[in-house]
């Protein structure tokens, strides 16, 4: 079979939550982390860590604060991607020099280092053959997360990564059309002209893939989803780890 080229791999993507018990060496874990590692850094900050989480006990822990999503225990691995200041800041220290912290930019500039950085290992994971799942749920409880991980202060989780080899082959969910995200010259209000049209695809991927249980358009999901709080513990917690505090 010819090798998929990595935009083919891109394009394919979907996230799997269904594993088979195969388990992953930790040199494909080593090289998915160095794939990790390769990615764009902010004035080369480097700002991430990665916590490779292998206790049966500490699974479960996460798992629940995941809110019960029970492939953070089944997955053959589980990552957890923290945006990292505290290493800078100890070589700071090093040379005697101190280190501001608390801005808000820190905070933004450690989560999307982070992100292109997870999403390197997802790739590289799928291109070797694996499947994942990124696990924000953990934000639902992250103190918990925090002392199980015994995160220091100046470290906080981004959200986790379960792999392992596919057991399921769920169906990729299409994505809005290009004209709804692709703005030309400047942003364009002209954008929900296509959503229609979406909505009708999504109610459709959705009944296909719950065989016929689930019917829901993209903005009903949209509603569902964002018509709520969100998570309003997050400030608080990024404060107490030092976070976002100017
Ligand atoms: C940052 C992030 C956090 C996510 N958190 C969860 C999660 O906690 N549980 C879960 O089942 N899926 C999670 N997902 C997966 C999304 O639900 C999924 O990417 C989305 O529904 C699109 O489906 P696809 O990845 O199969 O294309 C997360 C995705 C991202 C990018």
């Amino acid at each position: 079979m010819p090798q998929k080229t990595p935009i083919d791999q891109m394009m394919a993507h979907q996230s799997i939550r269904k594993f088979t018990h195969q388990t992953v060496s930790q040199e494909i874990i080593n090289t998915c982390i160095k794939a990790g590692q390769a990615a764009a850094s902010s004035s080369f900050v480097q700002v991430t860590s990665v916590i490779q989480v292998n206790c049966a006990q500490n699974r479960a822990a996460l798992a629940i604060a995941a809110g019960g999503q029970s492939y953070v225990e089944s997955a053959a691995v589980f990552l957890v991607f923290c945006a990292d200041l505290q290493r800078n800041q100890e070589i700071c220290l090093r040379q005697h020099q101190q280190m501001p912290t608390g801005y808000t930019e820190q905070t933004l500039i450690a989560s999307v280092d982070t992100a292109l950085f997870a999403q390197n290992v997802l790739l590289a994971a799928q291109s070797l053959g694996l499947g994942g799942v990124f696990i924000g749920g953990l934000r639902n409880q992250p103190e918990v997360v925090t002392k199980v991980l015994k995160l220091p202060k100046q470290v906080f989780p981004i959200f986790g990564l379960c792999l392992g080899y596919p057991d399921q082959d769920p169906g990729q969910k299409p994505r809005l059309p290009l004209s709804m995200v692709l703005h030309q010259e400047h942003y364009s209000n002209d954008n929900l002209t296509h959503l229609a049209n979406y909505d009708t695809q999504i109610r459709h991927y959705y009944q296909k893939r719950s065989q016929g249980r689930l019917n829901l358009t993209f903005s009903e999901h949209i509603v569902k989803t964002l018509v709520k709080e969100a998570r309003p513990h997050m400030l608080p917690y990024l404060h107490s780890q030092g976070f976002c505090t100017r």
